[in-house]
């Protein structure tokens, strides 16, 4: 296992340094000139290649979550869960599938230090037999916002101002506190989980919820948890600090240099399920991705393992290149209504056409390739398939008899329906009016120095914030939680000499 990855096309290695269209070179050291001293020549195919290769090595970094590690591994079910769900690669206890994971920091550029204040990525690709599937979580369980058209403002906030060029930390606590919602994942990163030790120490979530679909047809409201076996560990503010300066790539190295050394990284693999219907009663608004459900109402079902045993051999190829999405579905895993999960579900491709080409899905890294894709789909700028030869490029069609033919008797295969009612419209959250419980569960959940570290790295950031109003804004937010919160925040505002 793990070893069924696809394979990136390696040098040769009949020692013949070659041109990119295959010519032996024979000189890699002098451009050819027109005489001794004369000017370089254009006819040196191999200079003016080599040059114009080497111009166009960057890609667009991803506009977020652009610093990453990759490895490949596996997932292995270990729990029967045929009563929730008909997805083959779930189908029975024992059944594994190849897994590449990448773990990423989120607002900064490519080259930003790893112990950086900010959520982690968690996303993972599941190489089915049925096509892949994405699980494009975070080190979180909830988001700062829960309706796309915010995204872009939200992370505006923590990208550099448009005319200092400089982090802008009065843009980002004048977006939260306007944005109560916000609250929960504030304090989840503000805790010391906002800091983890490595990638290896962190837990990983869906966020938000999904579906599953059994072989009935009938479906479950799901989030994923992926719990870490070795342990959630994080560094206190100063022992991060101390990193960004240090070694600001210590949980790319934690990663590669665990897998080398066949120390290998696993995470437990929990459900909360609830039942459809339940969804409507339910105290919390489910699609609400800044909430989660309480372990007591939903407890989790261990339900399989996740194995990381191989670093990838390049890092381009296969971590810069790995596109991942919440629109990479398998029969048996559904979308649901969250309203930011459908934001993704379109955001996701779109940034891949744009960063890596129409025809990402041919990277070796993104190929579903336990399965054989067929369709009558063509063409595209670096198509570097076979283009499906001479067979049909239009449906339908009676050419070939053989020709991929869609599945629709099988139920399976046709995607969940959900029922829907009222009118088109921009509607708020209601349900979910209630953004302070679950911050203020948090707060008090995290006792002695866990919630003094919470306060002091509050205070820490905060305090360079120079609009006065934004600072009250977000400390009213804090005692909406619990009210010894945002005096705690304040007061230590004031020792730092802010006049509140
Ligand atoms: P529970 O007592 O059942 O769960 C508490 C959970 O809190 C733990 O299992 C752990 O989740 C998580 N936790 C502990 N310390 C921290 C921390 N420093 N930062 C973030 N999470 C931490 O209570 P509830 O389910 O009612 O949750 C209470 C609060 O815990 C929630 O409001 C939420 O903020 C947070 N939480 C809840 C999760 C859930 O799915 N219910 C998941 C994660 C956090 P884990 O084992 O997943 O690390
Ligand atoms: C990466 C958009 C919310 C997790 C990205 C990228 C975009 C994006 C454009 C870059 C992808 C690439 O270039 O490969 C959005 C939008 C969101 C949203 C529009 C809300 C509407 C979320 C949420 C989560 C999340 C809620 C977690 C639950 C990730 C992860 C990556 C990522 C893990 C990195 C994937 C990788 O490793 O390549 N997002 N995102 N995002 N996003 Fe989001």
């Amino acid at each position: 296992m793990g070893q069924e990855a696809p394979t990136i096309l390696a040098t040769p290695q009949n020692n013949v340094l070659t041109t990119n269209n295959g010519n032996p070179v024979d000189d890699n050291q002098n451009s050819m000139t027109a005489g001794e001293f004369g000017p370089v020549l254009i006819q040196d195919f191999h200079l003016i290649d080599k040059l114009a290769r080497f111009d166009r090595e960057r890609i667009p970094e991803r506009v977020v979550h652009a610093k990453g590690s990759g490895a490949h591994g596996f997932f292995e079910v270990t729990a029967d869960l045929s009563q929730l769900t008909c997805a083959k690669f779930l189908e029975k206890p024992g059944i594994k599938t190849p897994v590449f994971a990448r773990f990423s920091t989120v607002g900064g550029e490519k080259g930003t230090s790893d112990s950086l204040r900010d959520p982690r990525g968690f996303a993972l690709k599941f190489y089915t037999e049925e096509g892949n599937w994405d699980m494009v979580g975070n080190n979180t369980p909830v988001f700062f916002i829960r309706d796309p058209l915010k995204f872009p403002d939200f992370i505006h906030t923590q990208k550099r101002n448009p005319q200092t060029n400089l982090k802008d930390p009065d843009a980002y606590w004048d977006f939260l506190s306007l944005t109560p919602e916000s609250l929960h994942q504030v304090t989840i990163l503000f805790s010391n989980r906002g800091t983890p030790y490595s990638f290896r120490h962190m837990n990983g979530y869906s966020s938000h919820t999904l579906k599953l679909v059994n072989s009935q047809g009938i479906a479950h409201l799901v989030k994923w948890h992926f719990k870490t076996d070795q342990g959630i560990r994080n560094h206190t503010a100063e022992e991060a600090k101390k990193l960004d300066t240090e070694n600001p790539d210590s949980n790319t190295e934690d990663l590669f240099e665990s897998i080398e050394k066949g120390d290998f990284p696993s995470w437990t693999v929990y459900l909360q399920a609830m039942k459809e219907e339940d969804a409507a009663k339910y105290r919390w608004n489910v699609f609400d991705v800044t909430k989660v459900w309480p372990h007591s109402d939903y407890p989790l079902q261990k339900i399989g393992k996740l194995t990381l045993n191989r670093n990838p051999k390049n890092y381009f190829a296969e971590v810069e290149q790995a596109a991942f999405s919440p629109s990479h579905m398998v029969p048996g895993i559904d979308v649901t209504n969250d309203k930011m999960l459908q934001g993704r579900l379109f955001s996701y491709p779109d940034t891949h056409r744009h960063r890596l080409g129409t025809n990402y899905l041919q990277l070796p890294i993104n190929q579903p390739y336990r399965t054989i894709v067929a369709n009558y789909q063509r063409d595209g700028p670096m198509n570097f398939s076979e283009n499906f030869n001479n067979a049909p490029n239009y449906e339908p069609q009676s050419r070939d008899p053989k020709g991929p033919a869609q599945q629709d008797h099988d139920i399976r295969v046709r995607p969940s329906s959900v029922q829907l009612y009222g009118a088109t419209g921009r509607y708020p959250f209601r349900k979910s009016d209630d953004d302070f419980v679950q911050p203020g569960n948090l707060y008090r959940l995290l006792k002695g120095k866990e919630q003094d570290d919470l306060v002091g790295n509050l205070i820490d950031h905060m305090s360079k914030v120079k609009n006065l109003e934004i600072i009250k804004r977000q400390i009213a937010l804090f005692n909406k939680a619990d009210p010894t919160w945002g005096v705690r925040v304040e007061e230590g505002l004031k020792a730092r000499g802010k006049k509140l």
